[in-house]
């Protein structure tokens, strides 16, 4: 048994590729399952199978696999059609916007599916050449909804954990993807099926059991006579790291550097990547209707935007890009004086310490998905409040919120609530701020992700041995 180890397969590896004058160069990736996930997988001889994030010409994918070995990293290579159908078709104009519950925004190529069902295989294929006995497999994530299912039907006994970062919706919203069935029973080849929330396992087992021959009892499906058990597993981050961060050399130096140039104003921080479920122009909206009707704040209060380019090739994302950057420019030129600037707008990615520093100054940080699985961000934002004060205002809509009850909770179609949460931020005193944030860091530091990690796992290892 020394030499299991644990396979994690996901589509994106926690680093990423890309390509300068013909040389390959690594970068961490962006998004809760990389980072979140980036800090822990290495432990004993675990591997992580993904996508290095560009396509790979078949005469260098000698070169990458060998760069990634290093890190205990395994390429699977897609090509540039595997990558727009399956990655930017099925993936992020199917499932995305279905699961969450924009279904106008889905676009149902059969052809896409097709792609998917081919991927999909292909991480089988690159699994499969990895596994010993003993091995365990967590599969993670929306793109390889159908891997769980296609590895049992060559392995098995084998132990499969399959976690899923996205929310899962209510049944009458995943009824209208047309191959809504091959889905579940893709997934049903898992032992054990992790959501964030208990809605989305709620949701799940609704769905399951509608559309596939199985029987339900509690949480407990049995399909194809194997246990198949769905709980929610609410992720974590490595909050330690955060904390301590913030007492370090390089983001001390950002901090006086971020300080020093904010004079008087107030900042409100706001960090995602480019995504319409992430509710970036509503935000805005309320940001313009706070100067709007509050004059008072200008010249006083700055909100500091940070959206981290992604998919951009799809054409939702490239619209909402396009959206913001005309919203920003019109706030900006509109309130603006002649010296100060109401949004500082930035679309690029950063370092994790310079994250630390903003998130670490920041008097407010607003958080206002439509939908998010969880939403790490509003997590890093509390666990980099070593000093104790700080007000986070957080979407109902993100499964954080049903752990974080201290933030101010707000409807995020709701321009007027986001703007009156605002100026509540603004004027909430120091104590109540070190109440709030300081039940909040205990939620963070406790369920962190070691412990998300541990509870998923040993819930995998005692399914597995009810089976035998
Ligand atoms: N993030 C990053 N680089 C940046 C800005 C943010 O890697 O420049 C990280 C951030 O620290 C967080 C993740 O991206 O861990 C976003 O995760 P979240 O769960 O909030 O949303 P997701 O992107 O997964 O939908
Ligand atoms: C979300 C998803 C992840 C994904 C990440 C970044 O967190 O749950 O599966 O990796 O976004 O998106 P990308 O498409 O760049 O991998």
């Amino acid at each position: 048994i020394t030499n299991s180890k644990t396979i994690i397969v996901s589509n994106r590896l926690p680093v990423k590729i890309t390509e300068e004058n013909g040389e390959y160069i690594l970068s961490p990736s962006e998004g809760g399952l990389a980072t979140g996930l980036g800090s822990v997988y290495k432990r004993n001889n675990n591997i992580w199978i993904g996508w290095p994030g560009i396509e790979i010409p078949e005469h260098r994918q000698a070169e990458v696999t060998e760069k990634l070995a290093g890190l205990n990293l395994i390429p699977v290579f897609l090509s540039n059609e595997e990558i727009s159908l399956y990655y930017e078709g099925f993936s992020n104009e199917v499932l995305w916007p279905v699961f969450h519950y924009l279904v106008t925004y889905a676009n149902f190529e059969q052809a896409y599916w097709d792609s998917y069902k081919t991927v999909n295989e292909k991480f089988k294929a690159v699994t499969l050449n990895h596994l010993n006995s003993d091995d365990i497999i967590w599969i993670h994530d929306y793109q390889l909804l159908l891997l769980p299912c296609l590895i049992r039907s060559e392995q098995q006994e084998v132990t499969i954990g399959f976690f899923q970062h996205i929310p899962f919706p209510s049944f009458e919203i995943f009824r209208l993807i047309p191959w809504r069935e091959q889905l579940i029973a893709g997934m049903l080849g898992a032992d054990l099926l992790g959501f964030h929330t208990f809605d989305d396992a709620r949701h799940f087992l609704s769905a399951a059991s509608r559309l596939s021959s199985s029987n339900l009892s509690d949480n407990i499906l049995i399909y194809k006579n194997r246990q198949v058990v769905v709980e929610a597993f609410p992720m974590g981050i490595d909050a330690e790291k955060f904390d301590k961060l913030t007492r370090t050399e390089k983001v001390a130096r950002y901090t006086s550097s971020f300080k020093a140039s904010l004079k008087n104003v107030k900042t409100i921080l706001t960090i995602d990547r480019l995504d319409y479920s992430k509710g970036i122009l509503q935000r805005l909206q309320a940001f313009e209707l706070l100067l709007q009707l509050h004059p008072e704040y200008i010249g006083k209060l700055a909100l500091y935007m940070i959206v981290v380019p992604s998919r951009d090739t799809v054409p939702r994302y490239k619209e909402l890009k396009d959206q913001i950057d005309q919203l920003v420019g019109n706030i900006n030129a509109r309130f603006r004086t002649i010296n100060w600037v109401p949004v500082h707008y930035f679309y690029r990615s950063f370092s994790v310490e310079f994250l630390s520093a903003i998130y670490s100054t920041a008097d407010i940080c607003l958080v206002t998905p439509m939908r998010d699985g969880m939403n790490l961000v509003s997590k890093e934002y509390v666990a980099s409040r070593s000093n104790g004060d700080g007000v986070l205002i957080l979407s109902e809509m993100a499964g954080a919120s049903k752990e974080l009850n201290e933030a101010l909770i707000v409807n995020p179609n709701d321009i007027g609530n986001i703007m009156e949460a605002i100026v509540q931020a603004i004027n909430m005193s120091p104590e109540e701020q070190h109440k709030r944030i300081k039940s909040m860091r205990a939620i963070v530091n406790k369920f962190n992700i070691h412990l998300w990690v541990k509870n998923f796992m040993d819930k995998l290892n005692e399914v597995k041995s009810m089976q035998e």
